[in-house]
């Protein structure tokens, strides 16, 4: 956790996952958010009246991202748009270089950027018998192909985290989530909960070479905070692998080692179904 008196931000601490990091870091926390009425269940988190500092940041808008990161000492990168268009992914490229941009020049020590799995395994190239993990790229031209969007758009938005501490020099560290479940603590659910609701209620296509592990919500949370606190974590870590559907556990190995111990897929499930229930999503 963030030392006394530490500063930490969260872009994109509004969201289903941002919210629960905000929750698990509200010792010290400064927060940027999109929209200012999308506040008040972080208002409601214990500590939040004293400890909690919100502002409002557009991923596009220089000028207030280096507000919100003015005198912090960490950066959790998780602001992304969720919906993609064709060729609209501009706002999560831009949006990374402009944070880490901010983040540079704020002299912040360490930037902990949420790509995801989808930045490393959509691929028509799938091998059934290798794990892809820390050096795989998602094939940028095959999703082109199929209209998966928003691989894309995390995949340019990671390159682009990778090729700034290159050219500039900068601490960052890259968390790839697979699909993250759970309790939902914004009154907005989010793209994966709603993918696994319609799953619930019956949806049956799948894409095609498009491959996800379940993991909790808290789970993603905490794996930012160690990456933060160990600066031994460097590279990408990946929080769960699937490659075609044999169980893997080399990708997540990095967290474990650093002392994450996962929830199990079927609490992931209870509590995601728990969640949907409670939102009157499904019944
Ligand atoms: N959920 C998953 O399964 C999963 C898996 C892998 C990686 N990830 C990544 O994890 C991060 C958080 O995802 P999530 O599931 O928590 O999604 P979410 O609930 O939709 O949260 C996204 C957050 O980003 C903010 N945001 C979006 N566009 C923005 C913009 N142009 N300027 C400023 N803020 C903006 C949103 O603010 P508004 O609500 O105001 O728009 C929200 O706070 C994202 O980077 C996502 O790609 C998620």
């Amino acid at each position: 956790m963030a030392t006394e008196g530490e500063v930490v931000c969260v872009t994109g601490g509004s969201g289903c996952i941002g919210s629960w990091l905000v929750r698990l870091l509200l010792d010290t926390v400064q927060i940027s958010v999109k929209d200012e009425s999308e506040t008040k269940h972080l208002e409601a988190l214990e500590g939040a009246e004293t400890r909690l500092r919100l502002f409002q940041i557009d991923l596009v808008d220089y000028g207030s991202i280096v507000s919100a990161l003015n005198g912090c000492v960490v950066v959790f990168h998780l602001a992304s748009p969720s919906t993609i268009e064709n060729n609209f992914w501009t706002p999560a490229i831009k949006g990374t270089i402009n944070v880490l941009t901010a983040a540079k020049e704020a002299g912040v020590s360490r930037v902990v950027v949420t790509s995801s799995m989808l930045a490393m395994t959509t691929s028509a190239n799938w091998r059934d018998d290798v794990v892809e993990a820390e050096d795989y790229w998602t094939d940028i031209e095959d999703c082109k192909k199929k209209g998966f969007w928003y691989p894309i758009s995390k995949t340019l938005a990671e390159k682009a985290a990778w090729d700034f501490p290159k050219e500039k020099g900068l601490d960052v560290v890259v968390v790839n989530p697979g699909l993250v479940l759970g309790p939902v603590i914004p009154p907005r659910i989010n793209g994966s909960m709603l993918l696994f609701g319609s799953l619930l209620q019956g949806r049956t296509e799948a894409p095609e070479d498009l491959f996800m592990g379940f993991v909790h919500f808290k789970d993603v949370a905490l794996a930012h905070i160690l990456v933060y606190e160990n600066k031994s974590a460097t590279g990408r870590l990946p929080k769960d692998t699937q490659p075609r559907l044999s169980k893997a556990t080399l990708g997540s190995k990095r967290l474990r080692d650093l002392g994450l111990q996962f929830i199990p897929v079927e609490q992931i499930i209870k509590d995601a179904v728990e969640s949907l229930k409670s939102r009157g999503f499904i019944s």
